[in-house]
């Protein structure tokens, strides 16, 4: 059997330095938990042992879930944080521990404006009817956006001020040195699911009349702002990512056409992995089904120089299938999100099936593949 593209290890350009190599190109993308009850923003041994489990798994980089940059950017408030000191001590056992079964450890940084201060999305909640919007007497809280359309079904927010919008791209600053400090090796920054670069991102969310809003040059401000100002601190040594909702899937909405020439002026600024989802503003009103956001990455990809990781995700659950879009050059890689849930072996078992070699901890050599 030929070489497989999937297990062959990959290396993102960093400014400085070797780059970030990765083992193979299967990455376990962000996804929330929800676990941190005690509102605090502070990770808890959950996600040790579940990042944990992704690594012995065999994913090459395990970004931890939406990791909120300022307390009022939480989707919920059992979300995690970087907002805080106590918060990157309790990161850097975590991401210690990543490393040291070989995998690099990422971090999605993020803001949900408007989409801030819900009940967040976990089924125990569902059941009580406590779904959308926190409210007051749960602590929901005030939540501030690119302008103030009402598309969610949630609590308005607040329209931001040119002051609240520099102020927010220093907290997106703060987040990364911690990122750093807490010893995660690659940033991935949150501009998708209708969250709130994406407000920006987006006509649909983003009706402001000043220079945030209006032309694609306004509308990509605030986000061109946040990468500048992370590039900043971020060590030039480290990784930087983004992830993109790549489509609307509207008329008139943020189209592929928009990420793909963000994506090249990023490119400029030092961005080097892209991952492209799509959708989050309003409704749903895109294709489903396997690999249904593939396109969308190959877009990116093509338009971008060679040594950008571009990554597709969305059902993909498959090893020969993962296999098929990169030998096929449709992306540099894979994010595997809900497989992962049900197996976090799933990269191994890939292996298995590829005939590559698995990155199992030594001491599962008797387990069944
Ligand atoms: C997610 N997803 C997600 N996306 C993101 O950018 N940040 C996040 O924190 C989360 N949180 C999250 C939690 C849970 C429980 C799920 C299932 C999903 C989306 C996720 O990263 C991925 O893009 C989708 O799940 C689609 O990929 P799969 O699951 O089809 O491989």
């Amino acid at each position: 059997m030929p070489e497989s593209k999937l297990f062959t290890p990959v290396t993102i350009p960093t400014k400085a330095g070797k780059g970030l190599t990765l083992r193979n190109r299967v990455v376990l993308p962000p996804m929330c938990q929800y676990v941190i009850d005690k509102q605090d923003g502070v990770p808890t041994t959950w996600q040790l042992a579940h990042l944990g489990s992704m690594a012995h798994g065999g994913f090459s980089l395990v970004i931890a879930e939406a990791t909120a940059v300022a307390a009022e950017g939480r989707i919920s408030d059992r979300d995690a944080g970087l907002w805080n000191d106590q918060q990157v001590e309790a990161w850097k056992p975590i991401t210690e521990y990543i490393r040291s079964h070989g995998a690099a450890a990422g971090v999605q940084l993020a803001h949900a404006g408007v989409k801030a201060s819900t009940y967040g999305w976990l089924k125990e909640l569902e059941d009580q009817g406590k779904v959308g919007s926190l409210s007051a007497e749960d602590g929901g809280w005030e939540t501030f956006t690119s302008s103030a359309e009402d598309l969610y079904g949630l609590n308005p927010g607040t329209e931001m001020t040119v002051e609240q919008i520099a102020s927010s791209v220093q907290d997106w600053s703060e987040a990364a040195k911690r990122a750093d400090a807490a010893g995660f090796d690659l940033i991935q920054i949150h501009a998708a699911h209708g969250y709130l670069i994406h407000q920006f991102l987006s006509p649909l969310s983003n009706k402001r009349t000043d220079q945030y809003g209006g032309s694609f040059e306004n509308r990509t401000r605030y986000l061109r702002e946040v990468v500048q100002a992370i590039v900043k601190v971020w060590p030039e040594h480290k990784a930087l990512g983004i992830r993109f909702s790549g489509e609307d899937w509207v008329d008139g909405g943020w189209r592929i056409a928009d990420t793909v020439k963000i994506a090249t002026e990023l490119y400029e600024y030092g961005v080097r992995a892209f991952d492209l989802s799509s959708a989050g503003i309003g409704a749903f009103h895109g294709p489903t089904g396997p690999g249904y956001q593939v396109p969308l990455a190959q877009a990116v990809k093509q338009a971008l120089p060679e040594d950008a990781f571009v990554t597709a995700v969305g059902v993909i659950t498959d090893a020969v299938q993962a296999e098929h879009i990169l030998v096929t050059g449709q992306a540099d890689g894979v994010s595997v999100g809900r497989a992962a849930l049900g197996d976090p072996q799933w990269p191994n078992r890939a292996a298995e099936q590829l005939g590559a070699q698995k990155s199992h901890p030594p001491q599962y050599w008797r387990g069944r593949w």
